[in-house]
């Protein structure tokens, strides 16, 4: 059974195939990069326009396969930005109605923690999903996947984007700090709010630029940022995992490419005697496949939407989803 994903709820539009097995035939995507500023959701949601149909036609090359050897559309149904969901809704439609084969829509954040599932050995993780725009702590209890902890303002993708933009150093800010911050020798003060299970950076970036002001370099500035940020998201998600006590920590979104988040989370996980699993960049930030791996496994449980409930949700929330392909601590994976 062969699975075409259409991922676009921001930045990126993606289209993955995928099988079964979870093999990933092919996972092709552009991203706008705006020149200044942040994002416009209309202007991205033209860029995926523009993109969407090429890149149907690539994934279906690299994967080596027809149009009609695809048996289930999936879709990014939410949450995004409205713009960008209106225009991917409507291109997995139009393909499905073509086609002739059924239709999924996928919440995003689900789609990031099964993606994770099926490609490394992880099998009921805590998940760490930490992008631009997103930062939550996710586990599966009870049937749906919950929201353990969530940024109470900025995704930390976002944070580290702002604070790099505005001090004149482009777009995408997360691997441009990556670099300045293994230069950085002192660790500056910034704010480090943790509030119960949930975390808040605006205070942070607003502390950051002030020290940029002040005239402190920028290497350690971002090292201060990084060790600041990342010690946060380490402190809830070790929380979530003692308190549903979850012995695995996965990773996903943009941010979890960032080499120091991965050594402290492995730190943390290694520490309490968990381990913890990073999938390939590429299947860590927003992509098709795994929309297309999230709808294979919905199609395959028995999930069928009519396409007048393909309507998006901007605000789509991951336990609003009802998990029926997964039962306690079974493996995404096929057992071979
Ligand atoms: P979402 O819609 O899920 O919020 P997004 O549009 O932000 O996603 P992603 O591709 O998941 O897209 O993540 C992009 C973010 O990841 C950007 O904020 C970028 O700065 C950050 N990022 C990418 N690489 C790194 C890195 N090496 N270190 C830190 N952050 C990184
Ligand atoms: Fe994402």
């Amino acid at each position: 059974m062969l699975c075409l994903g259409i991922e676009g709820t921001a930045h990126t539009v993606g289209v993955g195939v995928v099988n079964e097995s979870a093999k990933v035939l092919a996972n092709a995507y552009e991203m706008i990069r705006p020149e200044k500023g942040g994002i416009h959701p209309r202007e991205a949601a033209n860029h995926h326009a523009e993109h969407i149909v090429p890149l149907i036609r690539k994934a279906l090359d690299i994967a080596g396969v027809r149009a009609h050897d695809i048996d289930v559309v999936a879709f990014s149904q939410g949450p995004g930005l409205g713009p960008c969901l209106r225009t991917v809704a409507t291109a997995a439609r139009a393909l499905s109605l073509t086609l002739d084969v059924p239709i999924v829509g996928v919440n995003h954040c689900v789609a990031h923690l099964e993606i994770g599932r099926a490609v490394t050995e992880c099998v009921d993780p805590i998940l760490l999903y930490v992008s631009g725009g997103n930062t939550q702590v996710i586990a599966f209890s009870r049937g749906r996947y919950r929201v353990f902890g969530e940024t109470l303002d900025i995704g930390v993708g976002n944070m580290l984007d702002k604070f790099a933009r505005e001090t004149g150093h482009g777009f995408p800010g997360g691997p441009i700090l990556e670099r300045a911050a293994k230069e950085g020798k002192i660790l500056l003060p910034l704010p480090y709010s943790v509030k119960g299970m949930d975390v808040a950076f605006s205070g942070l970036l607003t502390a950051a630029l002030a020290l940029h002001k002040k005239g402190e370099s920028f290497e350690n500035i971002a090292f201060s940022v990084q060790e600041t940020a990342f010690a946060m998201l380490c402190e809830v998600t070790e929380r979530a995992m003692a308190h549903v006590e979850k012995d695995e920590v996965l990773l996903g979104g943009g941010v979890a490419r960032n080499r120091r988040l991965q050594e402290m989370v492995d730190t943390m996980a290694h520490d309490r005697g968990a381990r913890m699993f990073v999938p390939p960049g590429d299947l860590c930030i927003d992509n098709g496949a795994m929309i297309a791996w999230t709808g294979l496994l919905m199609h395959t449980a028995g999930v069928r939407v009519a396409i007048e409930d393909t309507v998006v949700d901007q605000r789509f929330r991951t336990d609003e989803v009802d998990v029926v392909w997964r039962s306690e601590k079974k493996a995404a994976r096929p057992v071979t």
